[in-house]
């Protein structure tokens, strides 16, 4: 059953533990208005800790994965309005994509189609990221006369080496989906037609993995980046303690199928979590 947000600008579903969001204004190539932003924020809310949902693709109605910030809506008329409604729609727009940087469950961006700008932010928050060879990809700012703000360039710079990231930048020239691949902008490209299987694949993969390991791990791999060696080791042990006060059985049951019942190998999947505390 397909659902809609307050304002119909955002629509999910769940299906075998694997949340559908959908950028919902395809006439519109799903760029982000204030409403779309507070729409997302709130379906955000309403999937992160329910006990079905397991993981979170993140795609787009209709041609677009999103067109990026609204220039009418989200620019214009919020800039009509004065600093305070610019300053509150920026809060929305950052507060949810930040939300998703740090979300309980793995999260994926299926980039079905135009990715712009602003669609950077949401497409970076992702833990993984899949796209059509058909998407097109750009940080179109410099053609309109802006610099990619909204985070953008952070990530460009994040993911991309130093030339790219500024040949991206100052050319506003669209990349497809293999060589945003190949850049690194997102993990694997693949025809439109197959895009959902294989998103579906990994999210299965996901789905069997410890969910307080993998919270950990997330995270883990998003701030170990701007820490010291040493830093990073100390949170690395930190964090894994905390997460022992989550689950302090989980480890024990994977060491015990491999060491003790011989069930299977970490080294090529993982253990059977249905039969933890059996
Ligand atoms: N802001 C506001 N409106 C947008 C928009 C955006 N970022 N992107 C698309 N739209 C609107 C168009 O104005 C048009 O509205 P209308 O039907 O009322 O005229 C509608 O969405 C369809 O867009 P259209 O340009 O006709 O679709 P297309 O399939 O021919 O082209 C794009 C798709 C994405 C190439 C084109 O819409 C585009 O360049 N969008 C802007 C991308 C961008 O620079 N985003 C800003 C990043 S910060």
């Amino acid at each position: 059953m397909t659902n809609l947000s307050s304002n119909g600008t955002v629509s999910y579903d769940v299906v075998d533990r694997i949340a559908w969001v959908r950028f919902n204004r395809p006439d519109k190539r799903n760029c982000m208005s204030p409403t779309l932003n507070q729409d997302m924020m709130e379906v955000l809310h309403e999937l992160e800790f329910r006990d079905d949902v397991g993981v979170l693709v993140l795609t787009g109605e209709g041609t677009a994965f999103s067109a990026g910030m609204d220039l009418k809506e989200y620019f214009r008329e919020t800039e009509a309005k004065g600093l305070g409604a610019t300053r509150q729609a920026q809060r929305e727009s950052y507060g949810w994509w930040r939300r998703l940087r740090w979300y309980q469950k793995p999260t994926i961006a299926m980039v079905n189609g135009w990715c712009f700008g602003g669609a950077y932010g949401p497409l970076f928050a992702c833990d993984l990221a899949f796209a059509a060879d058909e998407a097109q990809f750009g940080l179109s700012e410099i053609n309109w006369g802006i610099l990619p703000g909204g985070g953008a360039t952070k990530i460009a710079v994040e993911l991309l080496p130093f030339r790219k990231a500024m040949y991206h930048a100052i050319m506003g020239e669209n990349v497809d989906g293999k060589t945003a691949a190949e850049w690194g902008l997102v993990n694997e490209s693949l025809p439109l037609d197959k895009l959902k299987d294989r998103v579906t694949e990994v999210a299965n993969v996901l789905l069997k993995k410890n969910p307080v390991a993998l919270k950990a791990t997330k995270d883990a791999i998003r701030r170990v980046s701007v820490l010291s060696y040493d830093d990073a080791e100390e949170y690395l042990v930190r964090m894994q303690e905390a997460a022992n006060s989550y689950d302090n059985d989980g480890r024990k049951e994977g060491i015990k199928q491999f060491i003790d019942d011989k069930t299977y190998k970490p080294g090529l999947g993982a253990y059977d979590k249905s039969k933890q505390g059996a």
